[in-house]
């Protein structure tokens, strides 16, 4: 399902259907520092539709450990705090939605286990995610592949109904949808399926370096000109912007643009949330240089609010704590009904 096709908020005075508001979950791993394409395509999302629904955002640090080579255990407490500063920072309400870390709500790892069982080898195999991770690593231990089944349950716990992801991730949404349909044709009708929400544009934001390739946190790492990070400073911003690749030529028009071009397009198009032909006609003509000045403006325009946000509760003694404890006891008390629930159906 698209952004376009979304469920539309009731409208008018209370009704019965804005007492019962669609379930939203989504989460993000704290491997790293979150860029451009986690905005766009993940937390931008989530800000936009936030008052249609009851929202549920999870720093998935459980995920982080599947690849345990990986971790540093100072690095991920410091990631999973600084992920869930982000949230808040981006625009996500601590008061309307639920903020969480996965790993203080045990009823994942719980219901992961039991999902497990459920879940056929052949489905976890076949995970793009699982094929390209397992290829790069040296050894695979069995939470690489396992990797669905503690997503679903982080997405069933909740009983969500869409779950705004980028593209990236709709096929662990559709395996969740599959693990739910089993469990409940083995156990009983417990689970409702749940539907990706993603954007109709902006949902695979490309390299800067590369437009071949997803921008990822991974090759942020080790390769500068990959990526620009949320909490990046304006000369590091139009930096990369510029040097984004882009071959020779001076098309700007979405339809026959190339990859690096129709990338830098479709960033400006979700930012500025201006009309394609509007950019199109602003852009025409006018040679990359200039495309690339407007969108690192921006950019940088964009992200400073979030930047002074994100400092202020960093700074905020024990306000992050707090917040975390919050959510973790508002998490926990929908998760444990559910858990409750499948307790009961599988007999343990
Ligand atoms: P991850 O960084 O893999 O934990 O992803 C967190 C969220 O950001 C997920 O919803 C991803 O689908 C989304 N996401 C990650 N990279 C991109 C990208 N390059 N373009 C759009 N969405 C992305
Ligand atoms: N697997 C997702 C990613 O790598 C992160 C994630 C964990 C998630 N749990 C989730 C996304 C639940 C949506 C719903 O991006």
């Amino acid at each position: 399902m698209t952004l376009s096709d979304a469920v539309l908020p009731a409208k008018g005075p209370a009704s019965s259907t804005e007492t019962r508001k669609k379930t939203v979950l989504s989460g993000v791993q704290p491997t790293g520092s979150l860029h451009l394409g986690n905005y766009v395509g993940a937390l931008s999302v989530w800000v936009e539709n936030q008052s249609q629904y009851n929202n549920l955002f999870c720093v998935a640090n459980l995920h982080a450990l599947t690849i345990p080579e990986a971790v540093n255990a100072a690095e991920l407490r410091h990631n999973s705090r600084q992920v869930a500063a982000l949230f808040i920072a981006a625009g996500i309400d601590p008061e309307e939605s639920i903020i969480f870390i996965q790993s203080d709500v045990p009823a994942h790892p719980y219901l992961a286990w039991i999902l497990g069982c459920c879940t056929p080898l052949g489905w976890l195999e076949r995970m793009t995610q699982y094929k390209t991770k397992s290829a790069q690593a040296e050894t695979i231990g069995s939470g690489l592949l396992n990797y669905p089944a503690l997503q679903a349950a982080d997405i069933l716990l909740y009983k969500a109904d869409f779950v705004p992801v980028g593209e990236d991730q709709t096929q662990h949404i559709e395996i969740t949808r599959d693990i739910a349909q089993r469990f409940n044709h083995l156990f009983g009708e417990c689970f409702p399926l749940p539907a990706p929400l993603t954007r109709a544009s902006g949902a695979r934001v490309m390299g800067f370096d590369d437009p071949t390739v997803k921008m990822s946190k991974s090759i942020a790492e080790t390769r500068p000109g990959h990526a620009v990070s949320l909490l990046d400073d304006p000369d590091t911003i139009r930096k990369v912007i510029m040097r984004a690749v882009t071959d020779p030529g001076n098309e700007t028009r979405f339809d026959y643009a190339q990859p690096g071009v129709k990338n830098l397009l479709v960033l400006y198009e979700v930012l500025s949330k201006e009309p394609r032909a509007a950019i199109e006609e602003k852009f025409a003509g006018k040679g990359y240089g200039f495309l690339k000045r407007e969108l690192a403006d921006l950019v940088i325009e964009t992200l400073k609010p979030i930047q002074e946000r994100y400092r202020q509760i960093t700074t905020e003694p024990g306000y992050l704590d707090r917040l975390l404890a919050e959510g973790a006891g508002r998490a926990s008390a929908i998760a444990e009904r559910t858990l409750a629930e499948v307790r009961q159906l599988v007999g343990v």
